[in-house]
């Protein structure tokens, strides 16, 4: 038997896990709803933590709804508060693209911008295969 503890596995503090339409007032959403939780978190709106996390939830459900939108489905939101001081922010979207590689910056001069801020103000981000779809996640610093 196998006692042994992953260290990698963290308790959240606190979880927000929310289903929102994939439509702009949906990701519209996404983003003052993360601002209400950080809040009730102790990161007030106009706080670096708020405004960082404000920008990355904005530029995943944006994603999620133009480029990850299957018609008649929702995307998820999840934010998560771990104990080491960080703030996950995983946003799930239902399309499942064959080998999807999500590269920042890829897009020409018009587009391309939202992952790589997103790079900017997360510690790691990435993208997790789902069953049906994917999670795109970041996580940020809480100091
Ligand atoms: N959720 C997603 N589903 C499928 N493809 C995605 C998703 N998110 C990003 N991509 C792909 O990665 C590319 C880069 O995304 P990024 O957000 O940086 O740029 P953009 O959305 O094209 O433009 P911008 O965010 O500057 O308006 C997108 O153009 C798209 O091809
Ligand atoms: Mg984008």
């Amino acid at each position: 038997m196998n006692s042994r503890i992953s260290p990698q596995i963290s308790i959240p503090l606190g979880e927000l896990t929310l289903r929102l339409s994939s439509t702009p007032r949906g990701a519209r959403l996404a983003r003052r709803l993360t601002v209400q939780q950080l809040d009730a978190w102790g990161h007030p709106h106009d706080t670096e933590v708020s405004e960082n996390a404000q920008h990355v939830v904005a530029e995943l459900a944006a994603n999620a709804v133009t480029h990850g939108r299957v018609q008649g489905r929702d995307f998820g939101l999840r934010l998560l508060l771990l104990p080491e001081g960080v703030l996950r922010v995983e946003v799930s979207d239902e399309r499942a693209d064959r080998g999807l590689r999500i590269v920042p910056g890829s897009e020409e001069a018009e587009g391309g911008r939202g992952l790589v801020l997103v790079a900017v103000l997360a510690r790691t981000w990435g993208v997790t295969e789902r069953e049906t779809g994917k999670t795109v996640w970041a996580e940020l610093p809480l100091s």
